[in-house]
C-alpha cells in the first residue's frame, strides 16, 4: 500500500474578488486517476482544484483554488507520499496583483501576467525515492517531435513517467495516449477511455515502486 498524492482539475487565478483566469479542465483524469489508486488499495491525498464534479469517497481532498495554493498543499503532503501524479491543468500565468474591489467597466484594461511556478518541478527538488508521474499535451502532429518534448519534461520535472496526450483528450471521455518512462522508448498505448489510461499509469506507478522499494533488511536474519 503506498501514499498517492494526486493533483487534480483546474486552478483559477483571481483579477478581483469577482473575475479570475482559468482553464476548461474537467478534471476527469485526476479523479480516476484516485478512483483507481484507492480501487488498488492505495491512500489518497487528493489536491483539488476547483471541479464541477464530485471527488471519489475515500480520498484525502484537499480543496484548492490557485497555483500557488495548489503548490503549498502539495509540499505540505509530499514529504509522506511515496508517489506524485500531477493530473492538474495549472495556470501558467497569473495577474502581477488582484484588485481588492470590483473593477468598473468603461475603460480598458490591460492585464499584466507574471508566470506561476511549476509544481512538479518543485517537487522534482525534493523528489527522494518517490515515483512522480505527469502529463505532457502535446500538439506537434510529428510524433518524433512530440515524444521529444516530452523527454525534456521528464527530465526537467524529474518524472519517472510522463504520459503524452493530444488536445482532443481535453473534456471528453477518451483520448489517444503514450507512455513514456526514463528508459526505453515511448509506449504507444492508442486510444484509450480515461479509466483505462488510470490503470495504465498505476500500473506503471506501481512497477517503478516496486523498483525503487529498499531491500528487505537481512540482518536479523538468524
Ligand atoms: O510543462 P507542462 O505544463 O506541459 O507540463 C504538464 C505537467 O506539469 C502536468 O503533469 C501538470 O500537472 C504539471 N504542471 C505543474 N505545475 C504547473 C504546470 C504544469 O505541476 N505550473
Amino acid at each position: 500500500v503506498a501514499r498517492i498524492l494526486i493533483t487534480c482539475g483546474p486552478t483559477r487565478e483571481p483579477l478581483d474578488p469577482v473575475r479570475y483566469l482559468s482553464n476548461s479542465s474537467s478534471g476527469r483524469t485526476g479523479l480516476l486517476l484516485a478512483e483507481e489508486a484507492l480501487r488498488r488499495g492505495h491512500r489518497v491525498d487528493l489536491v483539488l482544484g476547483p471541479v464541477g464534479l464530485a471527488p471519489p469517497a475515500g480520498a484525502r481532498v484537499i480543496p484548492v483554488v490557485t497555483c500557488a495554493e495548489m503548490l503549498a498543499a502539495c509540499r505540505e503532503a509530499h514529504p509522506r507520499s511515496d508517489a506524485v501524479i500531477g493530473a492538474a491543468a495549472v495556470c501558467d500565468f497569473r495577474p502581477r496583483a488582484a484588485s481588492t474591489e470590483k473593477r468598473r467597466r468603461g475603460a480598458p484594461w490591460l492585464l499584466e501576467l507574471v508566470p506561476n511556478p511549476d509544481i512538479l518541478e518543485d517537487l522534482g527538488k525534493r523528489k527522494g525515492p518517490r515515483v512522480h508521474a505527469g502529463f505532457a499535451l502535446e500538439t506537434e502532429s510529428e510524433p518524433d517531435a512530440a515524444i521529444a518534448h516530452a523527454r525534456e519534461k521528464l527530465e526537467k520535472k524529474r518524472l519517472d513517467w510522463v504520459v503524452i496526450n493530444s488536445p482532443e483528450a481535453l473534456g471528453g471521455e477518451e483520448g489517444f495516449y503514450l507512455l513514456l518512462g526514463r528508459e526505453g522508448p515511448a509506449r504507444n498505448l492508442g486510444r484509450l477511455r480515461k479509466s483505462e489510461l488510470a490503470s495504465a499509469l498505476l500500473e506503471a506507478v506501481e512497477n517503478s515502486l516496486k523498483r525503487s522499494a529498499p531491500e528487505p533488511d537481512k540482518s536479523d536474519r538468524v
